[in-house]
């Protein structure tokens, strides 16, 4: 049996929204914006609830509030792609977190398969098609199926604690099941 630390002992009632953020917040992860484009209008939003689930076939999902304008613009266009941020774009994801932009004003992006936009310079890009959408919450889980990926080298931008972090290679041996 494991005997829990003094200082993370649960407390009842009801979980709440900080308590949920706080620990969470532990769970270190990238930051990614998520793209598409719906009757010509580019749309987009800075997400870090991105993860792969399947290689065979080659399927990721992401969790999008529920009423954004990119997850509508998603569930209509059917289409969207991730792009993976690297440390030289912090300013990148605060753009795509403001509420009510233009996110895309003023910003040169390439454009992939479908009319999807990329950012340019981002780590990877993975451009997708919705395989499955279903609400949770309130959020919309949205699993994409891979059709195009593309990656280059750098350092990605990662998300812990709610701010912004390195992501340190300690320089270990690959782990073994992984490749
Ligand atoms: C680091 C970071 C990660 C975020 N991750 C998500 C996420 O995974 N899902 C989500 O719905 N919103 C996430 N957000 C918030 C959205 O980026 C933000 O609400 C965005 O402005 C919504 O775009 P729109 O309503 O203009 O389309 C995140 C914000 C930041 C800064």
């Amino acid at each position: 049996m494991t005997t829990m630390p003094p200082d993370c002992t649960p407390a009842s009632g009801p979980v709440d929204a900080p308590a949920m953020r706080t620990a969470m917040g532990h769970f270190a992860t990238g930051v990614a914006v998520v793209t598409t484009a719906l009757d010509g209008i580019p749309h987009g939003m800075t997400v870090n609830s991105l993860t792969s689930v399947s290689l065979s076939p080659p399927l990721i999902l992401v969790c999008l509030t529920t009423g954004a304008r990119t997850t509508d613009a998603i569930l209509s266009a059917d289409r969207f792609a991730l792009n993976v941020l690297s440390t030289r774009q912090e300013q990148l994801a605060l753009r795509f977190a403001r509420r009510g932009e233009d996110h895309f004003s003023g910003l040169p992006v390439k454009t992939g398969a479908h009319e999807v936009p990329v950012i340019p310079d981002a780590l990877a890009h993975l451009e997708c098609s919705v395989y499955r959408a279903l609400t949770a919450g309130d959020h919309e889980v949205v699993i994409g199926e891979v059709s195009k990926v593309c990656s280059r080298e750098g350092k990605p931008l990662g998300f812990l604690g709610g701010r912004f972090s390195d992501v340190v290679d300690r320089g270990h041996e690959p782990v073994a099941w992984f490749f």
